[in-house]
């Protein structure tokens, strides 16, 4: 046999890794654990235990406490406790704790690794290279930020006490991406791995014994669904961190909804790998090697819908077999293995399950033929082609090692098929033509696009998700908003509550009842929708008062038909978000202009409703609002990465989309702009609900952006009660994100009712902005809230 033949028919032989370490560390703790609370080891209040299974075999590893609704109390009293010291400490003092987290993780890698394999299932390679050397780097990175957190982000506070709840696909690189930022922000933590997999929390738990972290700043409560209920719902958690299924994040924003628990989700996919016919096939099918058979599928950003473009379909499917037929699947300690065990029988049992369906709904299924380990829970790399886009498979999370594959003609119908989903977590682009692939790219919904590679993290390029994927990110600087809040706001007082209504005053058209002194113009207004004047569905007026009962003029009673025109106008205004960063700087301006020519008169009639001295404050500082977010409109950049491997990330902050907002009731102008122009000037289309005490502010306004040159549908203005408007609005799904400005009443009932598309939710927690004050009511922090950061990859070299 010549050399060449061998090399073709050459056999893997086995290439266990020793799990020596990890099984003595196992034995030492007599293969039980207990919690870890205020730095110690403390077993659960009920006294229950469950097994943690391996399985690459099925059989058990260790017993571990069933952590309940006491046993998180303790936690978050022991967290509580050390939150003062800890974030009095120094940013270098913090940067320390931090590095010397790093060292650990860095100097007991093996350990972690093997341990994290034998719990999960995962090849060791990965867990070995990708894994535990992420979790170093997110350690670093993050004693990065602490070092520099107080020149970065002046007048910034911790949120406080910090619930964590995290899966099983990636235990402890979950467990870093949300320790690390927390405790670089100064916050402290009570953290709640997957019940599938807690080992190497607990370890990680010794790690911060080993850096003789403070007492109570890092606690691991181990448990199930009802341990992390227990920690969504204890009253004196300020901030709730999750990552997990779709289905677990809305019941979390539901139990969240009528406190002021700060929220960030990152959840579910089912992201598309889009290959392009003048893309480099062979590595478009490694990288799809990485994208949907790495960690056997159980990555909430794997690939798992390919979109291929017709010509090239045959041929790529074909050279995706070959690859498949060699994959190596069995025991994940084999250093030689590229798929290893699904987690646990009812993981296996769900993705049988969904590729049954697949095959029923009409795909043709294909699997290499392969062995699988006697014992144990494995499942094969599987293709489903022939997939309609309607079907389970090409719509649901299978978090297995499946493949459902579709085919496209033009890039159009790409971005189309790719956007076809809830989700919005990640997508892959292949194609040689760098214009094709970045115009894709940013049509995308998702919060990561990888253009010629895929599954690349870093910690210093945010991960997270658009539409039900979630919101909020997880490393770079973005990362860390979700840990802080500016002082002032943490500190603002609470408003008064806002008073029952009476029934609303309902009148027909406007007669003689009104004021004679009122100029006639300023009598009734309409909605404003799609650029256009309209009356309301209902055919009623609201009356408008001045606070001494002085009737001023008539609104439209605005309703759910007219929320929904004027959503269906927003979604039209397509030219808005597509504007260039100048031209919408330009509109902004020349509204300034026109604000500014017809300053007196708005003086004239706002001051019935607030009197004269906030009526020219409201009028000059929202004259100078327009010119901050005409400013800040084509400078609100996003940033280069440099990720420690040959690739950039291209961090772009995009708009939200179609948001509504509830304006505050008491500065109706200023208010109202202070809302609608952040969102505007990063080209979000909105909704507005103007202010009740002064709807008839909606006639300057619609003049104001009529001759302005703001397309018809940026802006739209339906006047009404903010609490019957609100419904149809947070409901909508068609509407990405609501920001509400009320009283905590009405701020709970935003963030209730918009949970069924988990749309983002800003609101002012129902305390006092103060509209007047231009440090704390324009900038940054609005421009934060009105755009999701989407980053792109994109490798250089040959
Ligand atoms: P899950 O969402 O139920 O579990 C994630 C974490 O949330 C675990 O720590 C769990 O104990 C906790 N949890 C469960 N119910 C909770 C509740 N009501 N309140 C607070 N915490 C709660 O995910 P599961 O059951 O492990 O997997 C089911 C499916 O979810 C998978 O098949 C997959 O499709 C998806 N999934 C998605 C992940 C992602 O990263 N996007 C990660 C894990 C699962």
């Amino acid at each position: 046999m010549s050399i060449a033949e061998k090399f073709v028919s050459m056999e893997y032989g086995p290439a266990p890794e020793d799990p020596k370490e990890a099984t003595a560390w196992l034995e030492r703790h007599g293969r039980r654990f207990e919690l870890f609370i205020g730095g110690t080891w403390q077993p659960p209040a009920a006294g229950e235990y469950f097994d943690t299974l391996d399985p690459s075999i099925g059989e058990k590893l260790a017993a571990v406490a069933q952590g309940g609704v006491a046993d998180i109390d303790a936690a978050v009293r022991a967290a509580r406790a050390a939150s003062p010291k800890w974030r009095a400490l120094t940013p270098h003092a913090r940067a320390r704790y931090l590095y010397a987290l790093a060292r650990l993780a860095q100097k007991h890698s093996r350990l972690l690794a093997v341990l994290e394999t034998m719990d999960n299932g995962k090849p060791i390679r990965e867990s070995r290279d990708i894994d535990i050397p992420l979790v170093a780097r997110h350690f670093y990175y993050h004693a990065g930020w602490a070092q520099l957190l107080q020149q970065e982000f002046p007048e910034h506070e911790p949120c406080g006490v910090v619930g964590q709840i995290i899966p099983w696909n990636f235990p402890l690189l979950m467990l870093a991406w949300k320790i690390a930022p927390a405790l670089a922000t100064g916050n402290t933590v009570v953290l709640k791995p997957a019940e599938l997999t807690p080992l190497s929390a607990l370890a990680f738990a010794e790690l911060c014994q080993e850096a003789r972290l403070p007492a109570g700043v890092v606690n691991i409560v181990t448990g199930d669904g009802a341990t992390g209920e227990a920690l969504v719902k204890h009253p004196d958690v300020d901030k709730i961190a999750f990552t997990g299924s779709t289905e677990v994040g809305r019941a979390i924003r539901s139990a969240t909804a009528q406190s002021h628990k700060r929220l960030s989700l990152e959840l579910g996919g089912k992201s598309p790998f889009i290959i392009f016919e003048d893309a480099d096939l062979d590595s478009a099918v490694e990288g799809l090697v990485d994208g949907i058979w790495f960690n056997q599928g159980q990555v909430c950003c794997a690939g798992s819908r390919l979109l291929m473009q017709e010509s090239i379909a045959e041929a790529l499917l074909s050279k995706i077999r070959d690859r498949m037929s060699s994959l190596r699947i069995g025991a994940p300690l084999d250093k030689a293995i590229d798929i290893g065990a699904i987690v646990a029988r009812v993981q296996l049992d769900r993705i049988e399950r969904m590729v049954a369906q697949g095959v029923e709904e009409g795909a043709t299924c294909w699997q290499p033929q392969v062995t699988l380990p006697s014992r144990g829970f494995y499942y094969p790399p599987t293709l489903l082609s022939n997939v309609h886009p309607t079907s389970i498979v090409a719509q649901q999370e299978i978090f297995g090692p499946v493949l459902a594959a579709l085919t496209f003609r033009t890039p159009k119908e790409a971005v189309e098929l790719a956007n076809n989903t809830v989700y919005g977590l990640a997508s892959c682009v292949w194609s040689e033509n760098v214009n094709v692939a970045l115009q894709v790219a940013a049509q995308l919904k998702a919060g990561v696009v990888w253009v010629n590679c895929t599954n690349l993290f870093d910690a210093a390029c945010g991960f997270g998700g658009y539409r039900e994927s979630g919101y909020g990110r997880e490393g770079g600087r973005e990362g860390l908003l979700e840990y802080m809040e500016p002082s002032w706001f943490k500190h603002a007082p609470t408003l008064p509550a806002a008073k029952a209504k009476a029934a609303p005053q309902v009148t027909g058209q406007p007669d003689e009842r009104l004021d004679a002194s009122a100029p006639a113009i300023d009598r009734t207004v309409k909605l404003y929708i799609g650029g256009k004047q309209a009356r309301p569905d209902s055919g009623y007026s609201m009356e408008v008062r001045s606070p001494a009962g002085r009737l001023l003029g008539e609104a439209p009673w605005g309703n759910r038909k007219d929320i929904r025109n004027a959503v269906e106008a927003a979604r039209k205004a397509e030219s808005w978000a597509q504007a260039t960063a100048h031209q919408r700087a330009q509109v902004l301006y020349y509204c300034a202009e026109n604000l500014a020519q017809r300053q007196d008169e708005i003086i004239g009639r706002l001051a019935a409703a607030v009197g004269e001295k906030q009526a020219a404050r409201e009028v000059e500082l929202g004259l100078e609002r327009i010119f901050t977010y005409a400013a800040w409109a084509d400078k609100f950049d996003g940033a280069v990465h440099n990720p420690p491997f040959r690739n950039i990330a291209i961090a772009m902050n995009e708009a939200i989309g179609t948001v509504g907002v509830i304006c505050p009731t008491e500065a109706p102008l200023l208010g109202f702009l202070s809302l609608a122009l952040p969102l505007l000037a990063v080209g979000n289309r909105v909704i507005a609900v103007p202010s009740e005490k002064y709807p008839l502010i909606t006639g300057d306004l619609y003049q104001l952006f009529d001759t302005s040159d703001l397309p018809g549908g940026a802006i739209n203005i339906v006047t009404g009660y903010a609490s019957q408007l609100l419904k149809p609005l947070a409901e909508h799904d068609d509407v990405d994100g609501i920001w509400c400005y009320g009283d905590e009443g009405m701020v709970a009932a935003a963030k209730a009712m918009s949970t069924g598309n988990l749309k983002q939710v800003w609101t002012n927690e129902g305390r006092v902005i103060d509209w007047f004050n231009s440090k704390l009511a324009e900038g940054r922090w609005f421009l934060e809230h009105a755009t999701q950061v989407k980053n792109i990859w994109v490798p250089y070299g040959e």
